[in-house]
């Protein structure tokens, strides 16, 4: 699996645009760049072939390049992010898209609904599980012509510390996923069981961001201090890899959300 991921140099938390983040909380630069370079050999030993955007100053949350765009069916979908803390990210992105000749289904969204890329549409088998409330919205998936003949399951969020569906929700393959349920709405918690199987992450796990896991086949790599849904995958035959993710956490972040897939 490919997979796109951009350097820590310039990440910190510079202002605060989820509930996590806050400005007076000091990351530890060096920690953050031994927390990324482990995880970026902990995918490289499971197999990912990973590709690196080159960082850009005075865009601290590049890092999160999971935000970068949506790859499906063999596509580009490029985001709009909904804060001006982050909009200046897409150029760089674009760019890095087009000069790896990747296929680009939308042009600049000039739309006024927003779309946050892989951190809020999540691909299990040839079901894309459409998360929105936060910083997505439903009507982007609605008047995106891309996604006409697409089976979308919408997923909408209830809870402003579970804002992408990344944090609260990962498929393992395209008939089981881990969820945080009460992130979701009633209405599509029904949704989303009638579509997948669904195994529960308990709270105190959710908040360390048990759901924002990189899986590369059997392969799964979550963040560090979430013992009950490391033991239940191992339980049912994955290989789980634990990181810490400490300094990512403070921004609203961990494992899955700065890596991208790609292919
Ligand atoms: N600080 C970033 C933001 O609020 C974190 C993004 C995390 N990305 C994700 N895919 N969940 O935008």
């Amino acid at each position: 699996m490919r997979l796109l991921m951009c350097h820590p140099d310039y990440y910190g938390i510079e202002y605060e645009i989820n509930p996590w983040m806050h400005k007076e909380e000091i990351t530890n630069h060096e920690l953050a760049i031994q927390q990324w370079q482990k995880l970026y050999q902990t995918l490289t030993n499971c197999g990912a072939q990973i590709d690196l955007i080159k960082p850009i100053r005075g865009w601290p949350d590049m890092v999160f390049t999971a935000n970068a765009g949506l790859y499906f069916q063999n596509k580009i979908i490029l985001p709009h992010f909904k804060h001006k803390e982050r909009q200046g990210e897409l150029p760089y992105f674009r760019d890095w898209f087009t000069q790896e000749k990747f296929a680009i289904a939308n042009s600049i969204p000039e739309k006024k609904s927003f779309f946050e890329g892989a951190g809020d549409a999540l691909p299990a088998g040839n079901k894309l599980f459409a998360g929105y409330g936060f910083r997505s919205d439903r009507s982007f998936y609605e008047e995106t012509d891309f996604f006409e003949s697409s089976q979308l399951i919408y997923c909408e969020l209830q809870d402003p510390y579970f804002y992408h569906i990344d944090t609260c929700f990962c498929p393992l393959n395209e008939r089981l996923a881990i969820w945080y349920p009460q992130a979701f709405t009633q209405e599509s918690q029904i949704r989303m069981a009638e579509n997948i199987e669904l195994i529960p992450v308990i709270e105190s796990e959710a908040k360390h961001f048990a759901c924002n896991a990189v899986v590369l086949d059997q392969h799964i790599i979550l963040p560090n201090d979430c013992p009950q849904i490391a033991s239940l995958l191992k339980k049912r035959g994955f290989t789980v890899h634990q990181c810490d993710m400490s300094e990512f956490l403070k921004a609203g972040g961990a494992c899955k959300c700065l890596t991208l897939r790609i292919d």
